[in-house]
This record gives C-alpha cells, sequence and structure tokens, in this order.
C-alpha cells in the first residue's frame, strides 16, 4: 500500500475512531413541551420557571429550568443534571434521591416521553 494511500485512509478512520459523541438523546422538543404543558406546567410554570399554578404554596419550589441548576445525580457518576439523571427523576419522582415528595414519579409515562420532555426541559436552558 502507498504511504499516500495509507494517509488518505488515516484521515478518514481516526477522525470515526476518537470522535465519540455523548450520548445524546434523540427528544422531539416539541412533543415534549405538549407533554409538559399538560403533566408538568401545574408546578413547573410556564416555561418551566418554577412559578406554576400550585407551587405558591411549595416550600421548596422546584428551580427554573433555565438555569439548569439541576440537584439531582441519580447514577452516582458525580455530574448532576446529566441526560440520565433527568430521565430518573422525571421517572422516580425526586423523593427517591433524597428531595422533595412534591415532585412525584411518572412511572406510567413511555421512555419516548421522558425522552421528549427532557428534550423541550434543555430547550429552555439559557445560553451561558
Ligand atoms: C406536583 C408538582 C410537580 C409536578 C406535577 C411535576 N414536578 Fe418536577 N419538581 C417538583 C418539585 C417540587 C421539584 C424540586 C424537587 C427538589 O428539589 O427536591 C421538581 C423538580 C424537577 C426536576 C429537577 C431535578 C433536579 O435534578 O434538580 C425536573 C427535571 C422535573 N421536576 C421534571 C418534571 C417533569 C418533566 C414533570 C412532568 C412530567 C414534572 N416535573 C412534574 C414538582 C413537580
Amino acid at each position: 500500500m502507498s504511504g499516500r494511500r495509507l494517509l488518505s485512509i488515516l484521515r478518514i478512520a481516526l477522525p470515526v475512531l476518537f470522535f465519540q459523541p455523548a450520548i445524546v438523546l434523540a427528544g422531539d422538543v416539541v412533543a415534549g413541551a405538549e407533554l409538559f404543558a399538560t403533566t408538568c406546567i401545574s408546578c413547573h410554570g410556564e416555561g418551566g420557571n418554577g412559578n406554576g399554578a400550585v407551587a405558591g404554596e411549595f416550600v421548596l419550589k422546584p428551580r427554573p429550568f433555565a438555569q439548569a441548576a439541576f440537584k439531582f445525580d441519580t447514577d452516582a457518576d458525580w455530574e448532576t443534571g446529566s441526560d440520565a439523571d433527568l430521565m430518573n427523576v422525571i421517572k422516580n419522582g425526586t423523593a427517591v434521591y433524597g428531595g422533595s415528595d412534591l415532585m412525584p414519579p411518572w412511572s406510567g409515562l413511555a421512555d419516548s416521553d421522558i425522552e421528549n420532555l427532557v428534550a423541550y426541559i434543555r430547550s429552555l436552558e439559557a445560553d451561558p
């Protein structure tokens, strides 16, 4: 094999080998927003601002999603608010992770619904 040919193969193969993107959920933001509006908005408020109609009564209010100040590390990877953490919090509620029992488990939702919700929540994050 000529050096030049080897080089051109490496040029394609190396980036493929070393470029390992973080696992990105393929959630649908629009579907997530619709589900959020029927299921979550009463507490989490318009655009996830934390001021839902019933949240005024809460001692511990949900934090605005735009701040992305997520609290829970559900899979012990030293990172809070990863996609996996948000999926777990939505599925299992926050009480099991030592948080408020006012964030209920949504174990009845399909994983694809939860992925859509996470995509929507991510879309609310303000640009730094
Ligand atoms: C009955 C009120 C209520 C409803 C309904 C509700 N939540 Fe929550 N949620 C909360 C509260 C309160 C917190 C803060 C919990 C804490 O910090 O201990 C929270 C926290 C969260 C968090 C932040 C977790 C973190 O790591 O900080 C996410 C994400 C979340 N909720 C998603 C959802 C989604 C998605 C829905 C709809 C499927 C939903 N919630 C419905 C009350 C609610």
